[in-house]
């Protein structure tokens, strides 16, 4: 791999970590009532994530939907079978509960999502259109539900007012 390739990989890490980190501080900002703090950290946010998706493609790592698909299906399998597991072990052996119950949800959502791409990756593959069904995502755990909001959470145990439809 090329420097530049390198460091486009990393910078894309990065930028995506601000990303999701100046979204969070908006959420913080926001409750504490400082609404135009909130609106410049998501204008900085939205900003890092095209800086993101440029490293991204200059890099050569936005590919045709196949194998992105199939590069999903990987990072998930990888995500559930061995990273999560490992962090588990961790954070049981330290004892810490909310690291367990963190990286608990997010492994078995992982799972959720290596079926979905799974299904859809192999419906791509053949040609096949994927059934038209909406997706639900649960605002505490991630969980990934096709349909409808189930009426509790099967993961986290949360109300279906937690699911937000996506659009
Ligand atoms: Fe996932
Ligand atoms: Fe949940």
């Amino acid at each position: 791999m090329s420097d530049s390739i390198e460091k486009l990989k990393a910078a894309f890490a990065g930028e995506s970590q601000a990303n999701r980190r100046y979204l969070a501080y908006a959420k913080k900002a926001d409750e504490e009532g400082l609404g135009q703090v909130a609106r410049l950290f998501r204008a900085a946010a939205a900003a890092e994530t095209v800086h993101a998706h440029n490293h991204m493609r200059v890099a050569g790592e936005i590919g045709m939907t196949v194998s992105n698909l199939d590069e999903a299906v990987s990072g998930e399998t990888y995500e559930y079978t061995k990273m999560y597991p490992e962090f588990l072990d961790i954070a049981r052996k330290e004892k810490n509960k909310q690291a367990e119950w963190s990286f608990n949800v997010a492994n078995e959502v992982e799972k959720i999502h290596a079926g979905l791409f799974k299904a859809a990756l192999e419906a791509v593959k053949n040609s096949q259109k994927l059934p038209d069904v909406d997706y639900y995502v649960c605002k505490v755990c991630g969980n990934t539900v096709e349909n409808a909001a189930p009426d509790a959470c099967p993961i986290c145990g949360a109300p279906a007012a937690q699911f937000k439809k996506i659009k």
